[in-house]
């Protein structure tokens, strides 16, 4: 057992030991501001703004896969009308960021990130191409597995979540710090999405499961505020 949350400094994830807070954080209770708005609504939305392969002239390279699951509360309810958002490598593993040295190609055809709001069942679904594993500098030969980052809005946009989403089977977990930081074993399995062989499209998709908890005994992983939006 342990932690389901990474800590904020991790020794083996090299960064954290420069970016954790040296000191305990100060709680700045929200303003009425903050908490009643803005909110997103369905007309905010592009048509396609939750499939990755349609937002260019071409489908972007890769192998194409459907990504869907639920956003739940402690106790198993959905969470409706909740913004979930996604940002993702290429299939080459190469990001469209300035700061991505990897060697591999840019996709013309594929930006890497997308939105949708929950349904009435808490339901989210996008379409994408798996992402590629990339080099990262954190140590010798240091490889993050294939991943893609979530991050989900709650009332308002002071509570957000952020966690990663992981493949079944991959071969690059056991080096991999950012994966290894969350202590408990069984926290860590709950950040691998399910293979699901119903949600596949035939001819044209594989599909994973991914549900988001936001509490209780199967809560999610979540990042702290300091390592959101991270591209790591
Ligand atoms: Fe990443």
């Amino acid at each position: 057992m342990g932690g389901v949350h990474p800590p904020l400094a991790y020794d083996a994830y090299e960064s954290t030991r420069l970016r954790a807070p040296a000191r305990s954080p100060l709680l700045i209770p929200p303003t009425v501001t903050e908490l009643t708005g803005p909110a997103l609504g369905e007309r905010d939305f592009g048509g396609l703004d939750h499939d990755l392969t349609r937002q260019h002239a071409d489908e972007p390279l890769g192998e194409r896969i459907v990504v869907h699951g639920r956003v739940l509360d402690s106790d198993g309810r959905p969470v409706r009308e909740s913004l979930v958002e996604v940002w993702q490598a290429n299939a080459g593993g190469r990001y469209r960021h300035d700061l991505d040295r990897h060697p591999a190609p840019l996709d013309p055809n594929f930006s890497g990130a997308g939105r949708c709001l929950t349904d009435a069942e808490g339901r989210y679904r996008f379409i994408t191409v798996k992402p590629g594993a990339y080099p990262w500098k954190n140590h010798h030969n240091a490889w993050r597995p294939a991943h893609i980052h979530f991050s989900v809005f709650g009332r308002a946009f002071t509570q957000r979540l952020v966690t990663q989403m992981y493949f079944p089977g991959d071969p690059l977990f056991s080096q991999d710090p950012i994966f290894n930081s969350v202590p408990d074993p069984a926290a860590r399995e709950r950040m691998i999405s399910r293979f699901d062989l119903d949600a596949t499209v035939p001819e044209w998709a594989l599909a994973y499961e991914f549900d988001i908890v936001l509490g209780g005994a199967s809560m999610s992983v979540f990042e702290s505020e300091e390592s959101d939006g991270d591209d790591e």
